[in-house]
């Protein structure tokens, strides 16, 4: 890293390094087209974070003092790059350049939650860099770069984020953070399991305060939602542990449940070619509330691993004494929802349905019955449920067995 002046960090040696030769010549463009037109622009938030970490980066922001539409207008009358989306509240467009890179551009803006916990509003556009940076989660992610070409690669850092991120320190720019947007507090956790950072004393006691005095059940849920689904899906079982000894279930209205992340991992990591959802194993050990379930807006497939959790906990399973019994109780639930029954409730029963009799299936199907002198379905259905029965209890193995079984049967 070089200094530019004597205060001025400079990262240009890192963007060279870090970023690929495509993305190189984009910013390269965007300096020199922002010199031509006047504009003063900024490589902003996780992208600038991540250099500094040298991780690789989910997605590039770039934030234009100003207006961010006007000057991707020009990026497109040059013939740069074509639009894809554009936001027209908040003045954000979603670019492509060529080798299908996407770019997202911000313009620099002041937001107002007029309600807590709910989206913010813009109150102006067009705003310094400055103020705009004021109105960001953590420490971390309120880093800028400039791009422009006698400032490429000059650090902006209003808040200390260069610290932090020497330090590992996760820390919240402001007191009344959490409580505008509560889902700072699962994205502090998700960025301290990610990074192996710590949250700063206040931040801890910020977001206690805010689970222990301010919660309320009326803010933006798709944000928390879409927060836990990313959080989950890093892989990282220790995030679930993190989770609960944070409290986290209190923000979801939840019980502290008997569950660790390891356990959770290992039944997901031996059944993944089978689970379509293994974030929601995680959520659905802690989420219970009917009242957040339906604030989650899940998708019908997701909702239905809830609902069979709900079924299957309500349920009694005195009368079941066979694997057929096991099986007809399992059968219809989705996978996701027998794993979280078994982990809240360490039923042995659940665990023969899933390592065992789910993947028990019978082969002969109704035509071949019919062929074997089979006439109507009802016969047909019980011949197939019997066939079942045989196999559950490991007397049919294979699908000679089922034949041979079948034709004693008929005989
Ligand atoms: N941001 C914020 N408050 C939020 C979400 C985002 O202040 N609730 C700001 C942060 O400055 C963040 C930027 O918006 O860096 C972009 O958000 P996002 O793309 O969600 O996160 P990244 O920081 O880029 O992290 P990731 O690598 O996980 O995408």
């Amino acid at each position: 890293m070089q200094k530019a002046n004597k205060n001025t960090l400079n990262i240009t040696d890192k963007i060279k390094s870090q970023l690929s030769q495509d993305i190189q010549t984009i910013l390269d463009v965007c300096g020199k087209a922002a010199d031509l037109y006047g504009f003063k622009i900024f490589l902003i938030g996780g992208i600038v974070r991540d250099l500094f970490l040298e991780k690789e980066s989910f997605d590039i922001d770039i934030t234009v003092e100003g207006n961010a539409t006007d000057f991707c207008h020009k990026l497109v009358d040059s013939k740069l790059c074509k639009i894809l989306q554009v936001n027209s509240d908040l003045k954000t467009v979603k670019v492509q350049f060529p080798n299908n890179i996407e770019i997202d551009f911000a313009s620099t803006r002041q937001e107002f939650y007029p309600r807590r916990g709910h989206l913010p509003v813009v109150v102006r556009i067009g705003c310094t860099l400055e103020e705009d940076v004021y109105r960001r989660d953590f420490t971390i992610n309120s880093l800028a770069v400039s791009l422009n070409k006698k400032t490429f690669g000059n650090v902006i850092d209003y808040v200390g984020g260069i610290d932090d991120i020497k330090h590992k320190k996760l820390k919240i720019l402001h007191d009344n953070s959490f409580n505008e947007d509560p889902s700072r507090i699962i994205r502090g956790l998700k960025f301290a399991a990610r990074f192996s950072f710590h949250r700063d004393e206040h931040t801890k006691e910020l977001q206690e305060k805010y689970q222990n005095t301010q919660l309320h059940k009326d803010i933006s849920w798709s944000r928390i939602k879409s927060e836990i689904k990313q959080s989950f899906s890093l892989e990282n079982h220790k995030i679930f542990d993190m989770f609960l000894a944070n409290n986290v279930e209190k923000l979801l209205y939840a019980q502290k449940p008997d569950v660790k992340g390891l356990e959770i991992k290992t039944l997901i990591d031996n059944h993944k070619a089978e689970i379509d959802f293994p974030w929601l194993v995680y959520l659905g050990c802690i989420l219970n509330d009917k009242e957040i379930i339906e604030a989650f807006c899940f998708t019908r497939q997701e909702k239905k691993i809830f609902t069979d959790k709900d079924i299957l906990l309500s349920a009694n399973l005195s009368m079941i004494n066979s694997n057929y019994d096991i099986y007809k109780f399992f059968e219809k639930r989705t996978l996701e929802s027998v794993l979280i029954y078994y982990l809240l409730t360490k039923r042995k029963e659940a665990l023969i349905y899933i390592e065992k009799l789910s993947k028990i299936r019978v082969e002969l199907n109704g035509e071949e019955l019919k062929e074997m002198g089979l006439t109507d379905g009802k016969q047909i259905g019980e011949m197939l449920d019997k066939i079942l029965r045989k196999k559950l209890n490991g007397n049919v193995i294979n699908k000679a067995d089922e034949i041979n079984f079948v034709k004693t049967q008929i005989k």
